[in-house]
């Protein structure tokens, strides 16, 4: 079932009060490049005053060149799933906000559950699967002093009633809600993506008061790798070992023998190690 078009003032009669206050404006454009690029614009044109945009969030109907991680296209068909950036500026160093797109690919987590989807779990760093394939990605980018005061442009994409048609130059499994709900269920796009912009602002600043130590344990509870072999590719290495979830930094923690090493973000990722 398609879904109604975005619409900026439903978005805000789903949010709570408090956190409409922390939202200072919402876009929806029908089509962009990327919303992630949208942002940085505007950000570009503030002359990277934060202040004037902090809290700005910009959706799309539809991108063009949606970007994922390490160099990768995010299929951004029209006005089926949620694609959106949301742009928060910080007043703290970027060493306390460790986690930081963890604690966004738990957010996303926690609204399906909210919405009915009990079952989701995540990949390091930051994919937010059902069943072993991919429902939501996260890209987060960064502008200005990151020892001081910085810039996120939190970049989401959700898959929420793309057909397969739609979704067939995607080259890896992927899920949407529709399938997982049902394809005569109503999934009101605006609702969903009250629920996420304000589960992730509470969450952001829940992480900027304790730190990622108090989402640590939620994270390594839905670990899809928890005590499995993993390949990680760092660099250009493979290396092989048992997914130990993350540490209170969000570093993720990989057993090679009977020694742990620790991986921060950066050019790594992660798969099943496949079995011979
Ligand atoms: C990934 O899993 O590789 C990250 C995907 C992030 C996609 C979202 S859609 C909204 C925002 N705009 C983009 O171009 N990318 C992010």
């Amino acid at each position: 079932m398609k879904n109604v078009l975005l619409d900026a003032l439903r978005i805000c009669e789903f949010l709570p009060e408090n956190m409409r206050e922390l939202l200072t404006e919402i876009f929806i454009l029908d089509c962009v490049d990327s919303t992630n690029d949208e942002a940085g614009r505007a950000l570009i044109r503030a002359a990277q005053k934060f202040s004037a945009v902090s809290g700005h969030v910009y959706f799309a109907e539809m991108q063009t060149q949606g970007r994922g991680r390490n160099g990768r296209q995010w299929i951004s068909p029209h006005g089926c799933n949620l694609y959106f950036s949301l742009v928060q500026g910080f007043s703290q160093p970027i060493s306390q906000l460790a986690g930081l797109s963890l604690v966004v690919g738990l957010a996303v987590s926690s609204v399906l559950a909210e919405l009915g989807i009990c079952d989701a779990q995540l990949k390091w760093p930051n994919d937010v699967l059902v069943g072993q394939k991919k429902i939501a990605g996260i890209l987060i980018e960064t502008t200005g002093d990151l020892a001081n005061s910085f810039c996120a442009v939190i970049g989401v994409g959700l898959n929420i009633a793309m057909s397969r048609e739609e979704g067939v130059s995607i080259n890896q499994s992927w899920i949407s809600m529709e399938e997982i709900l049902g394809y005569s269920a109503f999934i009101d796009r605006n609702r969903v993506a009250a629920c996420l912009l304000s589960r992730i602002l509470a969450d952001l600043q829940r992480l900027s008061q304790f730190g990622f130590v108090d989402f640590q344990a939620q994270w390594n509870a839905l670990d899809v790798f928890f005590g499995q072999p993993v390949e990680l590719r760092w660099a250009d290495q493979f290396i092989e070992g048992i997914a130990k979830g993350v540490r209170s930094d969000g570093a993720f923690c990989l057993q090679i023998g009977s020694e742990v090493k620790y991986f921060l973000g950066g050019d790594v990722s992660l798969r099943a190690k496949a079995i011979d």
